[in-house]
């Protein structure tokens, strides 16, 4: 199986998903590295000079060839939940956790700058927006959920671990 960490910008899921799979012996993918590996360019250029709905397109390519492979833990971009079928691919053989954060923790933890759907006048307001718009499909999409907030990078990779571990029935 691959673990799949999904959740909103800044919830943690890189850090958290480097420490797991160095933790478990796994390879670990990033989707947007992925993406940007893809294309030779960053995010934001990607999203600038390309568009947002280019930008989703492959990443859900990507999802796809990634959903056919398994011991990976693998950290999705914020958005990969508003495409459903990228959601069923990523459940084919993967567990789905949701790193859940406040928006006060997202808005204390993100980098701005490197955040193309975060650019305009108001980032917070833009953040907290998007965030209520997107819980219930993370909560859908979840079959796990850990909450991040006020909680360090080791502390909630054991506690996915504890989970999983659980899951297993050891
Ligand atoms: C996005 C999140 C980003 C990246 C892109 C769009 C989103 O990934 O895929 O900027 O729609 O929430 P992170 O969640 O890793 O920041």
């Amino acid at each position: 199986m691959n673990i799949v960490l999904i959740g909103f910008m800044g919830s943690g899921k890189t850090a958290v998903g480097r420490a797991l799979a160095d933790n478990q012996g796994l390879n670990f993918i990033d989707t947007d590295s992925e993406i940007e590996k893809n294309l030779d360019l960053s995010v934001k250029e990607i999203f600038h000079g390309h568009g947002e709905s280019h930008f989703r397109s492959i990443e859900s390519k990507i999802i796809k060839e990634i959903s056919e492979i398994t011991g990976n833990v693998i950290s999705c971009g914020g958005g990969v939940v508003l495409n459903p079928e990228n959601i069923e691919l990523l459940k084919k053989n993967g567990k789905l956790i949701w790193l859940d954060a406040s928006a006060e923790t997202i808005i204390g933890r993100v980098d701005i700058d490197k955040r193309p759907l975060l650019q305009g006048k108001d980032p917070e307001g833009t953040i907290k927006n998007l965030l209520a718009g997107r819980r219930n499909l993370y909560e859908s999409a979840a079959d796990m959920v850990v909450n991040t907030d006020g909680r360090s990078i080791g502390q909630i990779a054991e506690n996915i671990q504890d989970l999983i571990r659980k899951e297993r029935g050891n």
